[in-house]
């Protein structure tokens, strides 16, 4: 939750609980996921003292793809001014997609018109052409899983303002302009799920959602130390290392049991053995994913992480080691005097999402923007979702 006054933003508070009803990001229980959220909101409602009714939402899921599609209109008026009819028109022809019955459209983000031959045009409105194109990155996503969301913010009476994949939130708070005009990937590893895209001309150009995160790295520990699951997270954060040859041998770790009575003590190393192995699995699947997209040698910005798993020691190295890539750990630097308590790559979706709500009211209040984010051509289509 955060305060807007003119171009400042100030932070109030931000929660986390853990969620139950959702399996690798999707929701597979609506009474649960409304609970949990209900939880965070109350939570953070005890903590400002402000009543929440509404919020933007961020989402992501397995289900989640970016298809890039382009369409051509001949411009209808005979002096040839482009109207926004012209423009609405071929925004329409460009979202025409034939997807499979339970995928739907989320978002479209216009990446540039072309008018003529002449490319980079952010808004063709009061141009003068004949031939209008339009370049869009549509993201679309199964019609369930949004309609699952709709429906746990229903059961607590939570006004959806707006829903935004979760990695444009994430670009919105740690990537620079730079960045995403020259080709940058953000990876985002979260618990149950790892979001992979590319971003290059100021948009997203492609995406996947991979079922994979901190909790399996978590799981194995417990497995393997026998362990409870809140042991082996409890562990995995204060001491895990992600390579072995970065741990200590003899650093010796006290363990407890799953009963939480008795407890054994393991190396460090023994740990980051463990951990390694999760950790070189998520790795190749991302860098799968990289090549997969046709980017590898399209990045000067280098792979930047985010997501709690991003805070594991010794991560970015390894990926880093790995691909050949430059890897930074992505910090919401893009918001001016956050505290340092917040300022942790966990929080990028979330302050992305501060950022983008900030600058949306500021537009609303007739203040010209700060900077314009990577998010900020974006066109609704759902509303025909939620009924
Ligand atoms: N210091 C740390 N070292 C290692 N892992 C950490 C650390 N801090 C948090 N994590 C891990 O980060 C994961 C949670 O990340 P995050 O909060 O980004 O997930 P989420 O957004 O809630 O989940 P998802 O994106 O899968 O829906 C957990 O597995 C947690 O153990
Ligand atoms: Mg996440």
């Amino acid at each position: 939750m955060a305060e807007v006054h003119g171009q400042d933003i100030h932070l109030l508070g931000i929660t986390q609980v853990p969620s139950f009803g959702l399996r690798k990001g999707s929701i597979i229980d609506i009474e649960s996921t409304a609970k949990s959220i209900d939880n965070s909101l109350n939570e953070l409602e005890r903590l400002t003292g402000i009543e929440v009714y509404s919020a933007l939402i961020g989402f992501s899921g397995v289900s989640i793809s970016i298809v890039n599609n382009h369409a051509v209109i001949a411009v209808a008026n005979p002096t040839y001014e482009i109207t926004l009819e012209d423009k609405e028109r071929v925004l329409n022809s460009a979202r025409n997609l034939s997807l499979p019955l339970d995928k739907a459209i989320i978002q479209i983000i216009e990446r540039q018109y072309i008018v003529d031959s002449y490319d980079g045009v952010k808004d063709p409105v009061g141009m003068v052409g004949s031939r209008l194109e339009a370049e869009v990155s549509i993201v679309v996503g199964a019609i369930a899983a949004i309609q699952n969301l709709q429906r746990s913010a229903n059961k607590i009476n939570l006004h959806v303002n707006g829903l935004m994949y979760n990695a444009l939130l994430g670009a919105e708070s740690v990537l620079s302009p730079a960045e995403t005009e020259m080709g940058v990937a953000l990876v985002d590893i979260g618990g149950g799920t790892t979001e992979v895209s590319y971003f290059e001309e100021g948009s997203i150009i492609h995406t996947s959602v991979l079922p994979v995160g901190g909790e399996y790295i978590t799981k194995d520990l417990a497995i393997v130390l026998r362990t409870s699951m809140e042991e082996a997270k409890r562990v995995k954060e204060k001491h895990g290392v992600a390579s072995p040859d970065k741990a200590r041998s003899d650093l010796m770790i006290n363990v407890h049991n799953i009963q939480g009575k008795s407890a054994q003590q393991v190396s460090q190393q023994v740990i980051a053995e463990i951990i390694s192995a999760r950790v070189l699995e998520i790795t190749e699947l991302i860098y799968a994913e990289l090549k997969q997209f046709g980017c590898l040698n399209r990045m000067p910005g280098g792979i930047v992480l985010t997501g709690g798993a991003a805070e594991l020691a010794g991560l970015a190295d390894a990926m880093e080691e790995y691909s050949s890539i430059p890897v930074r750990i992505g910090l919401p630097e893009n918001m001016k005097g956050l505290p340092t308590d917040f300022n942790r790559p966990q929080n990028a979706v979330v302050l992305g999402g501060v950022l983008y709500s900030a600058r949306q009211a500021a537009i609303k209040s007739g203040d010209s923007p700060r900077f314009i984010g990577v998010i900020d051509r974006i066109t609704y289509w759902l509303k025909d979702l939620f009924r």
